[in-house]
């Protein structure tokens, strides 16, 4: 078995599901570059989200029924239920703008969160939740650093009724130290993400990372 095979297999052991598709990984390539201008940025991360989606998706619940074509009639298949959104304000709405748009009937919970430059802990600035927390929920945020802005939020959402087993994450960039902190509290929670880079630095960057993904996103460096 390869490095990477091997490599694989762990992830696909612990719930890491990384999306190698050329296109994630030729987008993501284009993010990493310092010299790329916000509208690009955006256009580049808004494709990686849509294929992020599509496969952090791809268990929703169906129910079979049956449509007439203009030729014949045709058993197919229909969405049930109404899944949550849930963004890690602000970058995770470079995400969940996408998800909603292949989830029009979804609901959007919006959670703030900014971390601390000095301490990197993060703090709550908003909880806007629905009462229904009994269905599948998306966690939308692109960087996972320490894991501490995702796990206050399943922190949150468990707080308030979820059950771990319907929540979904989804992620573009992951640092290793905070899959595994993640692991320690959250075992089983899947995780759909575009790369696991190398670590993070002393100021808890992911290194090699893309930066700060609000901030080059938003156009607010
Ligand atoms: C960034 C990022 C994550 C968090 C990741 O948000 O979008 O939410 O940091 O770091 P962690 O895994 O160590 O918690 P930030 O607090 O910079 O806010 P922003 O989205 O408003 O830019
Ligand atoms: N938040 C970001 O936006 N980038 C990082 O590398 C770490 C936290």
């Amino acid at each position: 078995m390869t490095t990477d095979e091997l490599c694989a297999l762990v992830c696909t052991m612990h719930n890491i599901h990384i999306i190698t598709h050329p296109i994630v990984q030729d987008r993501l390539t284009r993010l990493r570059d310092k010299g790329a201008e916000a509208q690009l940025f955006r256009q580049c991360l808004n494709d990686i989200a849509m294929i992020l989606a599509v496969e952090a998706t791809q268990h929703l619940p169906t129910k079979a029924v049956t449509v007439q074509t203009p030729l014949a009639q045709c058993d197919g298949v229909e969405l049930v239920g109404k899944p949550l959104i849930v963004p890690i304000l602000r970058a995770g709405l470079a995400l969940s703008d996408t998800l909603n748009c292949l989830l029009p009937h979804a609901d959007t919970g919006h959670i703030g969160l900014a971390r601390d430059h000095d301490t990197h802990e993060p703090h709550i600035y908003l909880n806007k939740l629905p009462s229904d927390l009994k269905r599948p929920i998306f966690v939308c945020d692109p960087m996972l650093a320490t894991a501490g802005s995702m796990i206050a939020t399943l922190d949150i959402l468990v707080q308030q009724g979820a059950k771990t087993d319907n929540v979904t994450l989804i992620t573009l960039v992951c640092a290793p130290e905070g899959i595994d902190k993640l692991r320690e509290k959250y075992p089983d929670v899947p995780v759909y993400t575009a790369a696991i880079d190398d670590c993070l630095n002393g100021d808890a960057y992911i290194v090699p990372g893309l930066g700060d993904a609000g901030d080059r996103y938003f156009g607010t460096e």
